[in-house]
């Protein structure tokens, strides 16, 4: 049985400190081990977590400072970590082929996969990532990316924040602190005894994929904010920055808060995947794709004091119609509040299409016989789809038969039509992903800059994503 929602109170991952920090570089120490967690009542669940807990730590940069971490490998599998957003060179991105073994396993069997054809390098036990962080103040979010495993890695609870921020946005009199919040919001199901289930094709891990009824992606029945089922933050009248990421596998939100302030528009977004955008949007409401980010500000004030809020998904049923639940303070006295959404957030370059050097488009379909691919093709390790220069925009143009969260490693892109029209409510500013809609086209323009390499164009929903739907490209 399920517990009843707005039990628990809302967690918020702890914020990892430096083992070291000097004039330039902050270093971190992660051991990726087995924990047991209390998620459900009365039971425990066996997790895979950055350092004992899910989410994982939030690590905090400042934008231009370098980060390094080193991961550890406790757990039976390898992994690959990728910094989703991060502007990283290819050494440090967590390329999928780019393995760490577990601690104790022997390289000379480095990971049968016959079709790596060397492209990756694999680690034992440990290594160490990059970080050089030059870039905007932004939501950036850390989770496994191994070949054909990210699915169920990232399921059973490799996922973590990364918060970047910069003088720009500290300037701003926006929350912080206490009333800055992130959300991180998943789907889960759960065997009786309070495992993860999660249906593999194999649960020996041999090959990737899920069983047949999940080939579109994996849903699950119980909602976890923060890694708690449907939580509750007591709040009080004052504003709140939410930092919302679906971190689900593959299941798309329309959050609303409910009931609605009077006037509406209670969602007040200030920032995108890339970060601030140059002026606030109000939504009622947020459709959200797997890796999205929402940064939001709620004006609680707008409330009646003692208000239960809830923040439901107006694309779920049942259980997975509700997130979680805002309890507004009952304090009959209206506290001060010092800060402002201001008109202007911060300027964002603008993108030319027309001045694009070439516009590529990528069919990101289902093909008979291979799976899910990407023109046709599932993916292979070292080929390139395509070979951007660096200093230069691209367009590119993705045509999708699904729901395709696309997403894109290295550099953050503009959205600039979707069916050749204006772009949708929820594609300002800068993005690292853009959930495509079934039957329809979407462009943007993308500038690759600083690091030459391997990187990732691939689409977020988890299950497609193992299931082949990935490519890589090459910036030189
Ligand atoms: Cu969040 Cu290539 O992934
Ligand atoms: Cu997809």
């Amino acid at each position: 049985p399920l517990p009843r929602p707005y039990q628990v109170p809302l967690p918020l991952p702890a914020v990892l400190r430096p083992v070291r920090t000097d004039a330039t570089t902050d270093t971190y120490a992660i051991t990726q081990r087995l924990a047991r967690l209390r998620i459900l009542p009365g039971l425990e669940t066996e997790a895979w977590t950055y350092g004992g807990s899910y989410p994982g730590p939030t690590l905090v940069s400042r934008a231009g400072r370098r980060t390094v971490v080193t991961h550890r490998n406790e757990l039976p599998q390898p992994v690959a970590v990728h910094l989703h957003g991060g502007h990283t060179p290819h050494e440090s991105d967590g390329h999928p082929t780019d393995l760490i073994l577990p601690v104790g396993w022997e390289m000379r069997h480095p990971y049968g996969m016959s079709d790596m054809n060397g492209t990756g390098v694999t680690t034992l036990g440990e290594r160490t990532y990059t970080y050089p962080l030059d870039q905007r103040a932004a939501t950036l979010w850390y989770h496994d990316h191994r070949m054909g495993f990210t699915g169920p890695s990232a399921y059973r609870g490799l996922a973590g924040f990364h918060l970047v921020h910069d003088d720009e946005e500290e300037a701003l009199p926006l929350p912080r602190g206490e009333r800055d919040i992130p959300l991180m919001i998943t789907d889960r199901s759960f065997a009786a005894d309070g495992s993860f289930h999660y249906p593999a094709l194999d649960p020996a891990w041999g090959t990737p994929g899920v069983t047949h009824h999940w080939m579109e992606g994996v849903l699950g029945d119980t909602i976890l904010v923060n890694g708690a089922p449907w939580p509750v933050l007591d709040v009080q009248r004052l504003r709140y920055r939410l930092r919302v990421l679906n971190a689900s596998n593959s299941r798309i939100y329309k959050l609303e808060l409910d009931p609605q302030p009077p006037g509406g528009d209670a969602l007040v977004q200030i920032g995108s995947d890339g970060g601030l955008l140059e002026r606030p949007v109000r939504h009622d409401a947020l459709a959200l794709a797997p890796a999205e980010r929402f940064d939001l500000v709620v004006d609680f004030a707008r409330y009646r004091p003692g208000t239960q809020v809830r923040l439901v998904n107006r694309l779920g049923s049942g259980t997975t119609a509700e997130a979680m639940r805002f309890d507004v303070s009952g304090a009959a006295r209206t506290p001060a509040d010092e800060t402002a959404v201001p008109a202007r957030l911060s300027t964002v370059e603008r993108l030319d299409p027309r001045r694009a050097a070439v516009t590529r488009t990528f069919h990101f379909q289902r093909s008979e016989g291979v799976g899910w691919t990407i023109n046709g093709m599932a993916y292979q390790p070292g080929r390139a789809i395509a070979t951007p220069k660096l200093g230069t925009t691209e367009v590119w143009r993705i045509v999708s038969d699904f729901h395709h969260p696309v997403h894109v490693h290295l550099n953050p892109f503009q959205v600039v039509a979707r069916d050749g029209q204006a772009p949708g409510p929820y594609d300002a500013g800068w993005k690292d992903t853009v959930d495509v809609l079934p039957g329809q086209s979407a462009e943007f323009a993308v500038r690759f800059t600083d690091y030459p390499g391997r990187f990732l164009l691939h689409c977020h929903n988890l299950e497609h994503e193992d299931m082949a739907m990935m490519a890589d490209f090459v910036t030189r």
